[in-house]
């Protein structure tokens, strides 16, 4: 246990050979032995906290959820050390660039894909601060590794003892040279893309759950299938993934919620109907790849690779 609900956990491939390469920012899927609404095994994305340069482990951490689907309490109470587990390779929707300067908040668990962009950032001599807010010290997960990290540039922020964590003030002072990585709880991400209206310093966020999406009615519309040659057709009252899964075309898919980027599919032609909180502005004005659990057409027909 790294803290109060979250443990962590070391994967290593079962012949001991190296593992695919990441970056800081990258996520694996857990498949999980427990089926999911529609009888298939369960996968749950869970950030790489570890060291990318170590290429014989994985490090995750995994907060166990009583609200949630069940995967992160089957993790806590069944996986014991020497099992066997499958993993997908890893994936990245929140990448970390070499910005001017950098000011990392993290909320909680969502340390875990921060960790590795502050390993990164003090290997390469950037200017960085790292926040982690948590509502209590016991909750603050990762503390002995953090307490190994420059302490002039690191704050640990308890709100049961200090109150909410002053954004507005934190980053009032901030310019468009620094870029702002955050993950963690809705109610901080929120807050942070509304202080970021208007502002000149950048953010770049992952959820772990979906963001508000403005009210929209569906329309239907007919997508092909490149690569399984086929025309289907999408009614206002199902899911994209729905019809392709109903017509037999495989799609990994794990939250169904447009957060964990699992279903990301490459868009041919057409225009996608984003509905996703896992791509960035530009990547949706680029419309290259959607997430079909959530998102549909505006165009009538939309080509997919798949
Ligand atoms: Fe998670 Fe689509 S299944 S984004």
């Amino acid at each position: 246990m790294v803290a109060e609900g979250i443990l962590e956990l070391t994967l290593g491939a079962s012949d001991g050979s190296r593992l695919p390469e990441w970056r800081a920012g990258a996520h694996v899927d857990l498949v999980l032995p427990l089926a999911d609404a529609e009888g298939e095994p369960l996968l749950r994305p869970y950030s790489l906290c570890g060291d990318v340069a170590d290429r014989f482990t994985y490090r995750l951490g995994i907060l166990r959820e009583p609200a949630g689907r069940g995967g992160s309490a089957w993790v806590h109470d069944h996986v014991k050390v020497g099992d066997e587990l499958a993993v997908s390779p890893p994936r990245n929707h929140f990448p970390f660039a070499m910005d001017e300067r950098v000011l990392f908040i993290a909320g909680g668990i969502g340390i875990t894909p921060i960790l590795p962009m502050v390993r990164k950032a003090i290997f390469d001599s950037m200017e960085w601060r790292l926040i982690v807010a948590a509502r209590t010290t016991a909750r603050l997960p990762f503390r002995e590794e953090l307490a190994h990290l420059p302490q002039d540039r690191v704050r640990l922020h308890c709100s049961e003892e200090s109150g909410m964590l002053d954004l507005k003030a934190l980053l009032a002072p901030l310019g468009p040279e620094t870029t702002v990585y955050s993950c963690g709880p809705a109610p901080l991400l929120d807050a942070l893309q509304a202080l970021n209206q208007g502002a000149q310093w950048h953010l770049k966020i992952e959820r772990f759950a979906a963001a508000k999406q403005p009210k929209a009615e569906n329309q239907p519309f007919d997508v092909i299938c490149k690569a399984s040659a086929k025309r289907l057709h999408v009614p206002a009252d199902k899911s994209l993934l729905e019809v392709l899964k109903g017509a037999g075309i495989k799609v990994d898919s794990s939250c169904r919620d447009g957060v964990c980027g699992t279903c990301e599919t490459r868009v041919l032609s057409g225009t996608p109907c984003h509905r996703d909180s896992v791509l960035s502005p530009d990547e949706r004005a680029e419309g290259t790849y959607m997430m079909v659990c959530v998102s549909r057409a505006k165009s009538d027909v939309l080509e997919l690779d798949i």
